[in-house]
């Protein structure tokens, strides 16, 4: 992810302690305004609505008068994300001090060099930018979802793998951030990454890392996913679309705690959470031999599944005003709520693509439309009072067919060709052949 520092608010460092001069102007290079906060701690650091906030937390030249203050300050911030900048002094028996290192996400050690210190601001200003929600996010009052919130709860609290499922869009994702976000590991990295987008050939490497001249291209060492998020959370997605060779160092890491970079082969020690989610039957996959039994049942050691929207009841048009109010908020358009016809459609819809689908629907109606009031139509939703909902569902499976088709006719049948022309990976290219009865030996 790209960290921009221009965006709307400023982006400020508010140091704990006596930056140098070196530290200064690199804060000033990367348009970082700064903030200093010596000596005698101020009850409270007035922060400005829309600023970009980062603490910096300097223990070099730190006295012991100087701890409890500086701790009840950060309390009293608990918002703040904080980077550590160690000293030579040990200080870290002070029981005040530990805490606030706990929830420091990057510690540096003194003299630090520029390019550590910006890496560090942006390492945590991208994680503050993915944690910037918890659980509340998991919009919801239905039974299935208060299950769901309970359950994240309850998960939260242990450092054991979660497997999520669930149809696409179900919010999956969503229940990873939460999991970290209400686990001790909150302060420290989250790190998601979709197993199915990565190219096969570098997936070791960018799960992994590499050193220098492992491979042709390979100009500096690069530490992979699971180093960088070390101390945090990993979110595997599409977990099922990881390549063989991927899975063995996945187990690995599950089971013994360390990695190896491509090129290299020494262990490194990782200390990570790992949460994987799939929208494919794993277990499918494991019979079929293209998932390992013993890493499934690795990352399978607590299960949380993600329930369809179909099947949340009035959740739909909780989540449908939501998405509304929160359009409304940033652009000015007519509609301000949804008519009954279009409410009922809503309801009888079965909703294949879940929440992602609904907020889509809602946001195009809401743009599209030049009533108050939502109607069925503008959602594209049959009127159920008119028309079965099944229609529709039958022509969006029969155009998924079609050109699940065309792209394999295209292609001569091969099946990576033909994930790479429809974008999806070659794991979905077989699902969407079992779920349509594409039988590719016959085809061929
Ligand atoms: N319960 C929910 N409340 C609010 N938004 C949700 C909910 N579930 C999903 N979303 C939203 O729907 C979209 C898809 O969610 P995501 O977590 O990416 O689903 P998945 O990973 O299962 O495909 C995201 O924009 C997410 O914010
Ligand atoms: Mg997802």
């Amino acid at each position: 992810m790209d960290v921009s520092n221009n965006e709307v608010g400023r982006c400020c460092v508010v140091w704990f302690g006596q930056p140098g001069s070196m530290e200064r102007s690199t804060l000033a290079a990367g348009g970082w305004q700064l903030r200093v906060v010596a000596g005698d701690a101020p009850a409270r650091i007035g922060l400005r609505g829309g600023d970009r906030v980062i603490g910096l937390v300097d223990l070099r030249a730190l006295t012991d008068e100087q701890v409890a203050p500086l701790a009840r300050l950060l309390e009293a911030h608990s918002e703040l994300p904080l980077i550590a900048l160690d000293g030579s002094r040990a200080v870290e028996h002070h029981p005040a001090l530990e805490r606030i290192l706990a929830r420091c996400g990057e510690r540096l050690v003194s003299p630090v060099n520029p390019a550590q210190l910006a890496q560090a601001l942006a390492a945590c200003e991208r994680n503050r930018a993915d944690n910037a929600g918890d659980i509340e996010r998991l919009v919801g009052a239905s039974r299935p979802m208060l299950e769901v919130r309970a359950t994240v709860h309850r998960y939260a609290r242990v450092d054991l793998p979660v497997l999520i499922t669930g149809e696409t869009g179900t919010g999956k994702e969503l229940a990873a951030r939460a999991l970290h976000d209400l686990s001790a590991r909150r302060w420290r990295p989250f790190v998601a990454v979709n197993c199915g987008a990565l190219s096969p050939s570098l997936v070791q490497s960018e799960l992994f890392g590499h050193e220098r001249g492992a491979f042709t291209g390979a100009n500096a060492r690069r530490l992979g996913l699971f180093e960088t998020g070390n101390g945090g959370t990993v979110f595997l997605d599409e977990v099922g679309d990881l390549p063989a060779d991927a899975q063995t160092s996945l187990l690995r890491v599950l089971q013994e705690g360390t990695l190896e970079r491509v090129g290299s082969n020494q262990s490194v020690l990782v200390d990570v959470r790992v949460l994987a989610a799939t929208h494919v039957d794993l277990e499918q996959a494991v019979e079929q031999g293209r998932f390992r039994q013993d890493l499934y049942y690795r990352l399978d050691v607590l299960r949380l599944d993600m329930p369809p929207l179909r099947v949340r009841g009035d959740d739909i048009e909780l989540l449908a005003r939501r998405a509304l109010d929160e359009f409304r908020e940033l652009h000015q358009v007519r509609a301000r709520g949804f008519d009954p016809d279009a409410r009922r459609a809503m309801r009888a819809h079965a909703w294949p693509g879940n929440v992602r689908e609904l907020l889509n629907r809602v946001r195009r109606a809401a743009v599209v439309t030049e009533q108050e009031l939502i109607r069925a139509a503008d959602l594209h939703l049959a009127d159920p009072t008119l028309q079965p909902a099944i229609c529709l569902d039958d022509r969006r499976e029969h155009a998924e067919r079609q050109a699940v088709l065309d792209a394999l006719r295209a292609c001569g049948y091969n099946v990576s060709e033909c994930a790479r022309r429809l974008r999806v990976s070659r794991v979905t290219v077989y699902r969407l052949c079992r779920k349509h009865q594409l039988q590719l030996a016959a085809l061929r």
